[in-house]
């Protein structure tokens, strides 16, 4: 009869990995696990979700969300994400307000094998996302990024796109607190021009390729903004205004059962409305793997919208999990010496 240990890995343990350093091999792994999503080599079931709201407001206050996912390939990973958001994390600014965990599983004998903080990872595959989106669908020619939300995922996206975008000139930088903006600005010094913007419109009219990634439950980017040619992936729900939804050329996602239940998001009335069919929407996977065409031409104004999959965590977790083994990083955690029952 077998001990069961988790290797346990903390966030420091997963900055020890070198993981905040290596974006290149994040976006790899990334565009590697959206391929075999593409060739039905990844089992991501929809995600089960619990949303708490506020008694005062009714608005919303904390969602739970539960991500499990199996990639096959040489990968052969079941995992599962347990991942969380608050509002009041975001209002007060003493906790991050996306805090996630993600556990690893063994394929066969089916122990956990590791318990890995996922904040981090969260943040690094997001950006990675959208940086793959932005490979497949942006204007080659790129050279100005917009970015709205200078919190979390606004630093991750900003090293995504230029590390998929060498030549970009400038990031314009957006965010209702300017500090934040400014203190990102200040830390991609020397790296890429990251000009802090003083209103939305400023930074979405010079942008060719823009990013929206704020907590604002209200829309921010109107259609009449956006340059010809345009890429506006979305990271929240409702943060393009329903016309940029109904006039883009061409509507991509990253997985569109998530999207079309939330009945938050921008896409939830126009659904209703008859607006938006299913048809209308394309699954970056399938252009990743080769099964749609990308960008057609340079005048396409394109919409990505993503929600978040599990199987993204779940590819940069297996890699953490390996190189902190390799590194003798973490520590064990003994569940049993021997199973009580058997
Ligand atoms: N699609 C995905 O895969 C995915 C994954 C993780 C997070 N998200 C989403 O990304 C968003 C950002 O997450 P985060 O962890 O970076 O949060 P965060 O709280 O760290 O940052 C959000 C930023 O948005 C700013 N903001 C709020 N309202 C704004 C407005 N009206 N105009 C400009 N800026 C505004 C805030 O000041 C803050 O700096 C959230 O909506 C989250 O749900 C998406």
């Amino acid at each position: 009869m077998k001990e069961w240990q988790i290797l346990m890995l903390n966030q420091q343990d997963v900055i020890n990995t070198g993981l905040l350093e290596d974006m290149t091999g994040v976006l790899e792994k990334v565009e590697t696990v959206f391929r075999l999503h593409g060739m039905e080599q990844v089992e991501n079931p929809p995600k089960t979700m619990i949303t708490l709201n506020d008694p005062e407001t009714g608005d919303w206050m904390s969602k739970f969300i539960a991500m499990p996912v199996y990639i096959g390939g040489k990968i052969n990973r079941p995992g599962i994400k347990w991942a969380a958001e608050s509002m009041t994390n975001a209002r007060t600014r003493e906790l991050p307000m996306g805090i996630d965990m993600v556990i690893l599983s063994d394929p066969v004998t089916v122990e956990p094998k590791a318990i890995i903080e996922g904040t981090l990872i969260t943040a690094m595959r997001t950006a990675a996302a959208t940086g793959i989106a932005a490979k497949y669908l942006a204007r080659k020619n790129s050279e100005i990024v917009g970015c709205i939300g200078a919190g979390v995922i606004g630093r991750t996206v900003i090293q995504a796109l230029v590390e998929v975008f060498p030549g970009i000139r400038k990031v314009k930088l957006f965010d209702i607190y300017k500090e934040k903006a400014e203190k990102i600005a200040e830390e991609f010094q020397g790296r890429v021009n990251v000009e802090v913007a003083n209103s939305l419109q400023e930074t979405v009219s010079e942008s060719d390729i823009m990013a929206t990634m704020s907590t604002s439950t209200r829309p921010l980017v109107k259609k009449e903004w956006l340059k010809e040619g345009y890429l506006i992936t979305q990271l929240g729900a409702n943060e393009v205004e329903a016309r940029i939804v109904t006039d883009s050329d061409m509507i991509v996602v990253d997985d569109w059962e998530p999207i079309k239940h939330n009945h938050l998001s921008v896409f939830y009335p126009l659904i209703k409305e008859g607006k938006i069919r299913d048809d209308h929407i394309k699954l970056l996977r399938h252009i990743v793997c080769g099964k749609i065409p990308a960008r057609i031409s340079e005048g396409q104004n394109i919409l990505y919208s993503s929600r978040g999959m599990g199987c993204l965590d779940i590819i940069v977790a297996d890699h953490i999990y390996k190189t902190a083994i390799e590194k003798g990083l973490g520590y064990n955690f003994k569940m049993w010496d021997k199973p009580y029952w058997i």
